[in-house]
């Protein structure tokens, strides 16, 4: 996303643009500091065989501290959410009361050190899907936050190095993939500038500038490749 943020604004022309994007990165700064927050961990999915017990893992934090921090799992089920377990915490430190609504589930934070992770016992194939962490803080203005879990339930685990080989191999090839997509958007939007300027030679970019993209969009033209620049 900031590759695609950064690579937009030299085709911004004005500075308001700039401005109103500073100005807004410093509100959502300001913001999420300030803000609730729930998170599942760095990894958050988890890939188990079935018949095994499994953690969800969350803790919530909040800067300025809680008080009776509503808390609940959500388990995604085919599109409708259905409550796994419900609570809510006093203040920091203290056990809470929680209310389980699923089969094979124990809470298992006790609220230490703002761990309210629950454990799934005995998982069965139906168990995998999305488990939804979410809270609201009434002492941040009823501020609310989710972060969102997966489980995998597979019949037999892979090696695990494989898997890693496979999310960095998707991961450069994301990457790339992008990054093409990207140069692609980018020589669309020069070409569009360049016929902009051939109808109206008052575009604002410097002719010297569309001088060097109409040659090397012309030659693209011709053979219809988007690699024109090398000649
Ligand atoms: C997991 O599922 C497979 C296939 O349905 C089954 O053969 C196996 O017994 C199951 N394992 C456990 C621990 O339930
Ligand atoms: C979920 O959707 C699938 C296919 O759409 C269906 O076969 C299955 O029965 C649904 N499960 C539940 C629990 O509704
Ligand atoms: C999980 O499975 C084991 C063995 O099948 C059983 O003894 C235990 O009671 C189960 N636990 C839960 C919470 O269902
Ligand atoms: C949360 O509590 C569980 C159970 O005591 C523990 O296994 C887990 O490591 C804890 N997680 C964090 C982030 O402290
Ligand atoms: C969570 O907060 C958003 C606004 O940030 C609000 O639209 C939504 O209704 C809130 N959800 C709950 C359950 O309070």
């Amino acid at each position: 996303m900031e590759v695609r943020c950064t690579g937009v604004d030299p085709l911004r022309l004005g500075s308001p643009n700039t401005a109103i994007s500073l100005i807004m990165s410093a509100l959502f700064g300001v913001w999420s500091v300030q803000t609730l927050e729930m998170s599942v961990g760095k990894v958050p999915f988890l890939e188990a065989v079935n018949g095994s017990t499994v953690m969800l893992p969350c803790t919530y934090f909040s800067c300025i501290g809680i008080k009776d921090l509503y808390f609940n799992w959500q388990f995604n089920d085919n599109g409708t959410k259905q409550k796994v377990c419900e609570s809510v915490i006093p203040s920091e430190g203290v056990m809470p009361h929680v209310k389980v609504f699923k089969e094979r589930v124990t809470f298992v934070g006790m609220n230490r050190e703002n761990n309210i992770s629950i454990l799934l016992w005995n998982i069965t194939f139906d168990d995998a899907g999305q488990y939804t962490c979410f809270g609201i803080n009434p002492k941040e203005k009823g501020k609310n936050h989710s972060a969102i879990f997966n489980l995998i339930v597979v019949e037999e685990l892979r090696v695990v190095d494989n898997t890693v080989t496979i999310i960095i191999a998707s991961c450069v090839g994301g990457a790339i993939a992008l990054l093409m997509g990207f140069m692609l958007i980018k020589n669309f939007t020069l070409f569009v500038l360049a016929k902009l300027e051939e109808k109206n030679k008052e575009c604002l970019v410097t002719s010297s500038g569309i001088d060097n993209t109409e040659n090397g969009l012309s030659g693209s033209k011709a053979d219809s490749k988007p690699t024109p620049k090398k000649k």
